[in-house]
């Protein structure tokens, strides 16, 4: 889901549109935004009147507020609203991924008390909203929605009702102290046309310090063509927006008196432009994030391997002597990013010979895990505010063990709760389906890995330096397996009909398989399932026959290689459409597979970067045949702050 709200001198309209169409890769069923109109702005005087009004306006008067909310894309909120002549410069948006109820017009935010004193956009889940909604239904409220949020609105208009001296973010404040669960949130009230409330616990929320404005965001992307100088709001924290400045609080602590205690925030610059968040001449985000991954990769390499092949990695190197005393590394992560981590479990074993266990932050941690002192907890994450995993940081933390964060997005909450960690550095990614943070990812871990071998002494001096060597080269690999796009173009065209998907792999490229399947299903809805390809007879081999295309990686490096080829004869033996993937040179599959991919020869720990690519290639492919909404696949969302 994604929230955005302006408080300045402008028309806000337009700011929360654009903002909402820039966050829509973050959720996207519905959308909609609320906005104030100061009643000078009602009578006409337009935006410039728009701060001398909102000044001069008398406390408690109360200003028409319109909401305007649908179901689908942002694009059909842009059209309501167009006939709907909105004009204020005080509003709230809100781009939705459904948690509680349907995807509609009315389950859609803001959400608004009855007279619209109240409106809210919020992220996260409100874990007692059964209980609230009661106790508001029992005192008269009644609810248009089937939303966990709608609670918010109601239950702040009723502290203001009861506490009418309470100033408006202290009824925010005290609504919260009841309130479970996860929230990023943002208030907006019609008597009150000069402020803004908005407070985070568990659901990120930035703050955008802009000349003589304000805006509120959860993604970064969507204020950054405004200003470039935020502040993220910490934990629990709530802040104040009025046109002349702010101020921002612990939600719950107080002082000795009683008062919130006051958080003095920083004000840091975005290392975002707007630049790395647009198509620059691709269809989609997702074809311009496959193929910018040489360049982003070698971003994330730059300055961390040197010339001599060794790996500086500033974030972690003061704790690499106490990683390398861990008994045990444990890897939570969800989705793509937990394949990148099966990547990194057998880079880690290979070559830094700790025990590492892979696991997804969800099941972690509801599991009772047993976590030591000594064990070093890696946290793997492209936005870094999954809900599951950075509840595996606080488990890791209170347990003792160190906690370390591989993230893509910097400020974000997983990098800012670890004790220590390394950003990706690959860039923005706005395609929902992951495919340069997968990548990224592997090339930290590797580094990670190979940092790790030489403070352990697992491997030579000279291995160590041929290896940063050969990972600083792959970016030319995987440029080789880009050159190669075609084909996996033309293969496209042949199985955009398939109903479903076999993919298989041994070794490091197990969890490729993995990722190829979910990459295919994720943006196709073709079925698809990856395998360890000797496991495949204990089960998938039931399902095969001519019509079921079976992706097999083949890379010569591998010291399975001969194993993979008796599993490829297995999938042949009983008409399986073969597809392999190897290195190029190698015919030996020319005139045995249906159809071959090839791509540049690679060591062994290196093949998941470059086999990788033309799974990616072929399931963006694919997707396009199918004219499938490619960054946008249905029911996905890019970050998902919801366990
Ligand atoms: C969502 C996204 C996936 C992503 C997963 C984990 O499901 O659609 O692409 O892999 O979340 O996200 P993270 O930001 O923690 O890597």
């Amino acid at each position: 889901c994604g929230i955005i709200a302006y408080l300045g001198p402008r028309q806000a309209l337009e700011i929360l549109l654009h903002g909402l169409q820039r966050m829509e890769y973050r959720g996207y069923d519905s959308a909609g935004i609320a906005v104030l109109s100061q009643l000078a702005d009602a009578a006409g005087s337009g935006s410039e009147g728009a701060a001398a009004a909102a000044s001069a306006a008398a406390p408690g008067t109360a200003h028409p507020v319109k909401v305007v909310k649908r179901a689908g894309k942002v694009a059909r909120l842009a059209a309501a609203v167009e006939a709907a002549g909105i004009e204020g410069s005080l509003g709230i948006g809100h781009t939705r991924w459904s948690t509680h109820g349907p995807p509609n017009d009315s389950n859609s935010h803001p959400h608004c008390s009855a007279g619209c004193e109240v409106s809210v956009v919020h992220n996260g889940v409100l874990e007692n909203y059964g209980s609230l909604k009661k106790m508001l239904q029992a005192k008269g409220y009644t609810f248009s929605s089937d939303t966990d949020t709608e609670v918010l609105a109601h239950l702040v208009f009723d502290t203001r009702k009861e506490h009418p001296a309470l100033a408006p973010e202290e009824a925010v404040r005290k609504a919260l102290t009841l309130v479970t669960g996860a929230f990023g949130v943002v208030f907006l009230f019609s008597d009150q046309p000069d402020l803004l409330v908005g407070a985070r616990r568990g659901s990120p929320l930035i703050l955008g310090v802009g000349e003589g404005e304000y805006l509120l965001a959860s993604d970064a992307s969507a204020i950054v063509e405004h200003t470039k100088h935020v502040v993220y709001l910490e934990e629990d924290t709530l802040v104040t927006v009025r046109r002349g400045g702010y101020s921002i609080s612990h939600i719950t602590e107080t002082g000795a008196d009683g008062k919130p205690l006051p958080h003095d925030p920083e004000v840091v610059e975005l290392e975002l432009s707007l630049e790395k968040i647009e198509k620059g001449g691709h269809p989609h985000f997702m074809i311009k994030e496959i193929m910018e991954q040489p360049e982003v990769l070698a971003n994330a390499m730059r300055g961390r391997i040197l010339d001599d092949g060794s790996i500086h990695l500033g974030g972690i190197k003061p704790l690499l002597p106490r990683i390398a005393k861990a008994s045990r590394i444990i890897i939570c992560a969800c989705g793509t990013s937990l394949h990148a981590g099966m990547v990194a479990e057998y880079l880690i074993e290979s070559m830094c010979r700790v025990p590492v266990e892979v696991e997804y932050a969800s099941e972690f941690r509801y599991r009772t895990p047993i976590i030591k002192e000594d064990d070093v907890v890696i946290a793997i994450s492209q936005s870094g505010e999954t809900a599951d995993t950075l509840a595996a940081v606080k488990l890791a933390k209170e347990a003792g063990a160190l906690c370390l964060g591989f993230v893509n997005v910097v400020g974000s909450s997983i990098a800012r709760q670890t004790d220590a960690g390394v950003y990706l550095h690959v860039g923005p990614e706005i395609g929902v389906a992951s495919t340069k943070a997968f990548t990224g990812q592997v090339v930290v871990l590797s580094m990670f890995a190979l940092a790790l071998a030489a403070e352990r002494g697992t491997l030579s001096k000279e291995e160590l330096a041929s290896r940063g060597l050969a990972l600083r080269d792959s970016t030319k690999l995987i440029a080789g397996a880009l050159a190669n796009a075609d084909k996996a173009y033309e293969m496209a065209k042949s199985f955009r009909f398939a109903h479903s998907f076999l993919y298989l792999g041994r070794g490091f490229n197990y969890p490729v398989a993995l990722e190829g399947a979910l990459k295919l299903k994720e943006i196709s809805y073709i079925h698809a399932e990856g395998y360890a390809a000797a496991e495949m007879k204990h089960g998938p081999i039931a399902l095969i026959d001519a019509f079921m295309p079976v992706v097999i990686m083949a890379p010569k490096t591998d010291p399975t290689y001969d194993k993979i080829k008796a599993n490829m004869e297995e999938v042949a033996a009983r008409d399986g459409c073969l597809i392999v993937v190897t290195d190029e040179g190698n015919d030996e599959f020319d005139s045995r597979a249906e159809h071959v991919l090839k791509v540049p020869e690679s060591p062994e720990w290196i093949a998941p970067l470059v086999y990788s690519i033309p799974l990616q290639l072929l399931s963006y492919y694919i997707a396009a045949f199918r004219k499938c909404p490619i960054d946008q696949p249905r029911n996905l969302a890019k970050s998902v702050t919801v366990e």
